[in-house]
């Protein structure tokens, strides 16, 4: 006998899907037979992640939206459920990184991180409520990160917005725990994405080290020994997505080795 988490029939949304976790995530959610939308800024991206699932036989679409405006992510929330009828799971993922120095953090970069990693979020959480809270069931799993569980020295502006997420998720779920709709989030620990790429770029400007040397540094401080894959994020968001999670409510499952003893 065995246990298969079988989302045939839902309909998801990832955000940020172009790249790295997202693209991830809704290669998990496909395989475990969801029909996905993967929404991105970059809709080019968007495009070819949703081309690969297809090709493999998952069911996937893409579409463009900038998670840092409210209206656009409501219409994307809108053709979704236009085209497929309903929304089952919600994905908020899209995020940026500022890392070094607190002082080399500028009013732009803060904002922007704060714009994408908890506004965009925030935006997500509304649409998604729209059409979770009349049919009286949902799943929410955000993007949150390790970051957001333990502040992080050089990561001041990504820990606070990670905060944030994990603060949101808290608050929501709670608020809509009675129209059954769980609202959870994941603490990613280390993939070398995009994301890691600019940082590891904002470390090296800030004179602390080479970029390689830096990476292998974090990587060797996690006690599993190795770094995290995208599969590793996408499968555990597929079990908060499924209903064996139906009880798992404001909480972040953290994926990171064992990183940091967070408590
Ligand atoms: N990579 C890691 O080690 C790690 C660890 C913990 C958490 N995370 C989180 O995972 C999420 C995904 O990061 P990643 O590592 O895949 O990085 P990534 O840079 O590869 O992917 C980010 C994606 O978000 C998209 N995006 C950026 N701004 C957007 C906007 N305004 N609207 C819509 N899409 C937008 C980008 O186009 C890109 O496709 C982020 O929230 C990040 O904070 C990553």
């Amino acid at each position: 006998m065995s246990t298969e988490i079988d989302l045939t029939g839902k309909v998801a949304i990832v955000t940020g899907a172009g790249s790295g976790l997202g693209a991830g995530i809704a290669k998990c959610l496909a395989k475990a037979g969801a029909s996905v939308a993967l929404a991105d800024i970059n809709f080019d991206d968007a495009r070819k992640m949703s081309n690969e699932i297809v090709s493999e036989g998952g069911k996937a679409f893409a579409v463009e939206a900038d998670v840092t405006n409210e209206a656009s992510v409501f219409a994307m929330v809108d053709e979704v459920v236009k085209k497929l009828g309903k929304l089952d799971i919600m994905c908020p993922n899209a995020g940026t990184c500022k890392a070094g120095p607190i002082e080399s953090c500028s009013a732009e970069d803060w904002d922007n991180m704060l714009k994408i990693n908890l506004t965009g979020h925030f935006y997500c959480v509304k649409a998604a409520l729209k059409y979770m809270k009349p049919q009286k069931s949902g799943k929410i799993v955000m993007t949150a990160s390790q970051a957001g569980r333990v502040a992080v020295p050089l990561l001041a502006g990504y820990s606070a917005s990670k905060f944030g997420v994990t603060a949101l998720t808290k608050a929501v779920a709670q608020e809509v725990a009675k129209d059954n709709i769980q609202v959870n989030c994941i603490g990613p620990g280390i993939i070398r994405t995009k994301i890691w790429d600019k940082i590891l770029g904002d470390l090296v400007a800030a004179g602390l080290g080479e970029a390689d040397a830096l990476y292998k540094s974090f990587i060797d401080a996690i006690p599993s020994g190795r770094e995290q894959t995208p599969e590793d994020i996408g499968n555990a968001v597929t079990f908060l997505a499924s209903d064996m999670a139906s009880e798992i409510n404001g909480d972040i499952l953290l994926i990171n080795g064992g990183q940091f003893n967070c408590p």
